[in-house]
């Protein structure tokens, strides 16, 4: 890497990531790729709200990273002609943090809770009365003179967003009147999230880029954008300018993307499965702890797309590794590995 670049890139890199993931978010529901049945489902939901002239039902999106959930609630606002405020639940640590948010609600409005699962308790039942009731009580003064004064708040939509829909309570849950669950995207889909980034970025992709792209990119829009990106630094740097497959191929390598779209974290918790634990099964804390990462981090960003690929099982008693993993990482099972869908 060039030296001004790696100084770029180790400076802010998330800055810079997330500005240009901002730049190339979707604003319109029929800009928005794939996932067909959320997106029809919230179609009806948004136009009957905005026939009647009302706040539509609460929304809560689950699914794992980068699939679109945020996305999809700044579509919810423009849709519905209305601004957005944006919170999240590790910033809510007290009861008070959310009553300051919900009594400066506008009529309308939709307030984007990400993270909601990270809500702090005593917040979260404060949260319940405000979506069902729309209302608050807020605490006025201090000690024995303290008053809590109970505040109506006009109509809003509280649009949820969690990559951890089980970790959240029954009572929020319930609270919610349409539930989207975002899948993984083919790589049709992501071929086309992928033109479309091209167009916006001024860049010519040719097909069989995007198709290699697509292919390696784990079924999520945010790494076929960050892909294509690399692709084109590459192509820019060391090639010709032209994004062609073979363009695609040599950024890909570059940047340690395997065949089939594994990284680097994915590859090291196969690695720690097969080599360290004998195929498992293993905790996932104790995986965790082998490659270095947070347990959350192991099962929201590497889990899903490992178990969908059948390159991990999940069992009552840990996670396991498959004939597919060894397989992948050119390993051979020891004899008494035990092999999930041998
Ligand atoms: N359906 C889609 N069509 C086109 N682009 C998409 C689509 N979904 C996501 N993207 C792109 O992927 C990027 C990541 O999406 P987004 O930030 O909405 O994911 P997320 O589900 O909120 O992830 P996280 O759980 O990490 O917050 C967006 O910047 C957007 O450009
Ligand atoms: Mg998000």
């Amino acid at each position: 890497m060039a030296e001004g670049l790696e100084r770029l890139v180790s400076a802010g890199a998330e800055d810079v990531e997330r500005a240009a993931e901002a730049a190339l978010r979707p604003k319109r529901l029929d800009e928005f790729v794939g996932q067909r049945v959320v997106r029809d489902q919230l179609g009806l939901v948004l136009e009957a709200a905005l026939a009647r002239g009302r706040a539509p039902d609460h929304v809560l999106l689950s699914g794992p990273p980068g699939l679109g959930k945020t996305t999809l609630a700044m579509i919810i606002a423009a849709e519905l002609g209305t601004s957005v405020r944006i919170t999240s639940g590790p910033a809510i640590q007290h009861a008070g943090d959310l009553a300051a948010v919900l009594s400066s609600l506008e009529e309308g409005e939709v307030l984007f809770l990400d993270e909601i699962h990270r809500i702090a308790r005593p917040a979260e039942e404060l949260l319940y009365v405000a979506m069902e009731d729309f209302r608050v009580d807020v605490v006025v003064g201090k000690g024995a003179g303290a008053n809590a004064i109970g505040l109506t708040l006009p109509p809003f939509t509280v649009v949820g967003a969690t990559t951890r829909a089980g970790l959240l309570p029954a009572p929020l849950r319930d609270r919610f009147g349409f539930t989207g669950h975002l899948e993984f995207y083919d790589d049709d889909e992501l071929v086309q999230v992928l033109v479309r980034s091209a167009g916006l970025l001024g860049v010519d992709l040719h097909r069989a880029a995007a198709n290699e792209i697509a292919r390696r990119s784990r079924g999520t829009p945010r790494i076929a954008n960050r892909l294509l990106r690399r692709v084109r630094d590459w192509a820019q740097v060391r090639g010709d300018g032209t994004l062609d497959r073979a363009a695609a191929r040599a950024a890909l390598e570059v940047y340690e993307v395997d065949e089939i779209g594994l990284d680097r974290l994915d590859r090291a918790v196969l690695h720690a499965l097969c080599v360290r634990f004998g195929g498992g099964p293993v905790g996932l804390t104790t995986l965790a702890v082998a490659v270095g990462e947070e347990p959350e981090t192991v099962e929201t960003v590497a889990e899903p797309f490992l178990v969908r690929e059948g390159l991990m099982g999940r069992t009552p008693r840990g996670r396991v590794a498959t004939t597919r993993t060894w397989q992948h990482l050119h390993l051979r099972p020891p004899p008494t590995a035990p092999t999930l869908f041998a």
